[in-house]
């Protein structure tokens, strides 16, 4: 650090890499909501289910067991093999719980891990939108160069082969998925992803598939990509338990894919993180071995939601696509006249409820707000009440102009 008379200069303390990321859309909005109060909150992705006790009851026994070590790197085996078995008996996917596994702190750390041990200085990866807010950070920080497909609500929020194909070119490494997708809950069928895998194939992409709410898909069942045809070959697939087992705060995820590239994220992983805790992972061994029951309450009342917001919503003139997964609804504003910062701050300053701007998931996106309904029944109700008086008013506005 260079000091300039008494004073430290601090303009060349942060890497220009960092410097040029912005801040999270999410975050730099809920600092506002942050100490206000009566505020409803339909903006953060985290389930309002407490971790089912028998899950939590694990983590403790096993710290008053003493179990306060590292574990491999790779994770604990025996948690590696109920990945296995579950994968298997689910999906028919055999992934050797030895060396085509890595359990990781949450997708989070996943995604950073695959970006870091695939890309080269200027690779491009290809990312659909709209799209979690970390896709484009975690390639940028890897050194690659995001190319963001923006899709529309027309098209059900889904890239088509044709988009796909036009966007590869020499330079395109992987492709980044999401299904069922963080913000708009749409999912593609068996059909969809084989026609999409037929130009992956073509352009020889790695396919890196989020499918963190895999779980959570209603009416319809949910395709792993690498069940597709040959697909496994060239698939690394992420999945986690911070969603469907309301494990945010145990951060534990897992990645399975070829063998080369699981060595790669695993050397990155033991240099930077080592493992992920014990106490998560012996907790997250009992989620997955007993999962089922409370996974399913979570899942009737997570659809039951949805049914609720998206008749609501539609109703008040907010337009949105009915979610087939996940826990948000994407809503098109355009009947209040505002875009999606100013529908936002008015909507949290005149009703205190709380959705996020549809540009903090692509720019294309000022239309809409995401909202999320792992906020509890009687808090939507209320929700909705509070945005019907606030489109009573707004939309009256348009009217006069
Ligand atoms: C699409 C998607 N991927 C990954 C994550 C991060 O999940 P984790 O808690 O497993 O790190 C989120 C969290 O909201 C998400 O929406």
């Amino acid at each position: 650090m260079k000091k300039t008379g008494n004073k430290v200069d601090t303009s060349n303390l942060i890497s220009r890499k960092v410097k040029k990321l912005a801040p999270s859309g999410i975050r730099a909005f809920f600092d506002l909501v942050l100490g206000m109060e009566d505020v409803v909150s339909l903006g953060v992705g985290e389930p309002d289910f407490v971790t089912p006790w028998n899950i939590r009851e694990t983590g403790i026994f096993s710290i008053e067991q003493g179990f306060t070590s590292y574990t491999s790197n790779k994770g604990l085996y025996k948690l590696r093999l109920i990945i296995h078995r579950m994968l298997k008996q689910s999906f028919g996917l055999e992934y050797c719980a030895q060396d085509e596994m890595l359990i990781t702190v949450g997708v989070s750390e996943a995604l950073d891990l695959a970006m870091r041990a695939i890309i080269n200085p200027g690779d491009e990866i290809i990312v659909p939108e709209p799209c979690y807010v970390s896709y484009g950070p975690v390639v940028e920080l890897a050194g690659g160069n995001p190319v963001f497909l923006p899709t529309k609500q027309k098209d059900g929020f889904k890239i088509t082969p044709s988009m796909l194909d036009g966007a590869c070119n020499k330079k395109t490494k992987a492709i980044l998925l999401n299904y069922p997708s963080n913000p708009t809950g749409s999912t593609y069928s068996k059909v969809e992803l084989e026609k999409i895998n037929k130009v992956c194939k073509k352009h020889k992409l790695i396919v890196i598939s989020d499918e963190v709410y895999g779980d959570l898909t209603y009416d319809c069942e949910h395709v792993p990509y690498p069940t597709l045809k040959g697909a496994k070959d060239y698939t690394l697939y992420l999945n986690g338990l911070s969603k469907a087992y309301a494990m945010t705060g145990w951060r534990i995820g897992y990645a399975c894919g070829p063998k080369p590239i699981i060595a790669a994220m695993t050397k990155i992983h033991q240099y930077t993180i080592l493992c992920a805790t014990i106490t998560s992972q012996m907790a997250a061994c009992e989620a997955l071995h007993s999962g089922g029951r409370s996974l399913k309450e979570m899942k009737r009342e997570y659809k039951r939601r949805r049914e609720f917001m998206y008749k609501n919503l539609n109703e008040m003139g907010l337009i949105c696509s009915k979610p087939r997964g996940a826990f948000y609804i994407f809503a098109q504003i355009e009947a209040s006249g505002m875009n999606c910062l100013e529908f936002a701050s008015k909507l949290l300053e005149e009703e205190k409820v709380a959705v996020v701007p549809g540009v903090a998931f692509g720019l294309s996106y000022d239309n809409y707000v995401r909202m999320s309904y792992s906020t509890g029944y009687p808090q939507l109700k209320e929700a909705v009440i509070r945005m019907k008086k606030f489109m009573g008013r707004h939309q009256k506005n348009i009217k006069r102009k």
